[in-house]
């Protein structure tokens, strides 16, 4: 296992999405998660393709026009007004990071959005929304920043109307990660503050917390080595963004041929 030993602190998190937001995130059209590639398609810009992971994590959701949709970890809102403009459902973006909340707010504003998706500042660990107040839940790559993921299970199911389906995506560790790959991962989990789950935990954690299992998908072959590729030619620098005095900080490109680091889709329903 490549866990590092720190768990990590939701208000840590904040800060770093709050420097990660002062960056011009244009490049990525906001959305802050892995592209999804067909596997005969690996030229689609990463812009496009973390689009697709949306949508495609959207349809699993099943929604309707006039759901409400909990963001879990909702970024600067992409996702959220995607969701919103696709199916006519309305989303409720949460996030640690002050800053994202404001730049998220601005950005549905500004694209007429503003009462179709809306941002609060709030910890996944705590909702601060009644019970069976949501129709579904997305969690698109930020279960893995919290402290304790069954917990954020739990606190999403009580919030979701029975028969309400949660779809999240998360990192995991598909084979033993070779010593000489390993730093490169504790880089990565170290700057991002985050842990990697173990898939096989999924299954009995769900049903902990009152949830039941629908699917578990390993995306990593339509994902994870072409999200590294396309980050690692891009020019933009995120050291500045770490708070960290280390000599060697997150690199994609070190990332690209770690193969046995993984990204799983995982959908979920609460019992009706
Ligand atoms: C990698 S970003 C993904 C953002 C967004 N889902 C997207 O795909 O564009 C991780 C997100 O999780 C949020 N996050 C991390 N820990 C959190 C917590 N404890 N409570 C609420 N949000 C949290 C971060 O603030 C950030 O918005």
């Amino acid at each position: 296992m490549s866990n590092p030993t720190t768990i990590p602190v939701p208000a840590e998190v904040g800060l770093l999405y709050d420097r990660l937001t002062a960056l011009d995130t244009a490049a990525q059209g906001g959305s802050l998660h892995l592209g999804y590639w067909d596997l005969d398609d690996n030229e689609v810009p990463l812009v496009d393709a973390a689009d697709r992971l949306t949508d495609l994590m959207t349809d699993a959701l099943r929604l309707e026009k006039g759901h409400q949709v909990l963001d879990v970890g909702c970024g600067v809102g992409q996702p959220a007004m995607r969701i919103a403009v696709r199916t006519g459902a309305h989303v409720t973006g949460i996030s640690i990071s002050r800053d994202q909340i404001a730049r998220a707010t601005e950005l549905a504003e500004a694209a007429g959005l503003a009462d179709e998706a809306e941002f609060r500042h709030a910890d996944a660990m705590e909702l601060p929304f009644p019970d069976n107040s949501f129709d579904a839940a997305i969690a698109i790559e930020s279960i893995f920043h919290m402290p304790d993921r069954e917990r954020v299970l739990s606190e999403i199911r009580r919030v979701l109307r029975p028969g309400g389906r949660l779809v999240l995506t998360d990192f995991f560790e598909r084979a033993p990660i070779p010593a000489d790959k390993q730093p490169a991962v504790d880089r990565l989990l170290r700057d991002f503050i985050m842990t990697l789950a173990r898939p096989e935990d999924y299954v009995p954690m769900l049903g902990r917390a009152g949830l039941r299992f629908v699917e578990l998908r390993d995306i990593t072959e339509q994902s994870v080595r072409q999200t590294f590729e396309q980050m690692s030619r891009s020019e933009q620098d995120l050291d500045p963004v770490f708070d960290e005095e280390a000599d060697e900080k997150f690199s994609p490109a070190a990332m690209i041929d770690v193969d046995e680091f993984g990204s799983v889709l995982l959908t979920a329903q609460k019992p009706v």
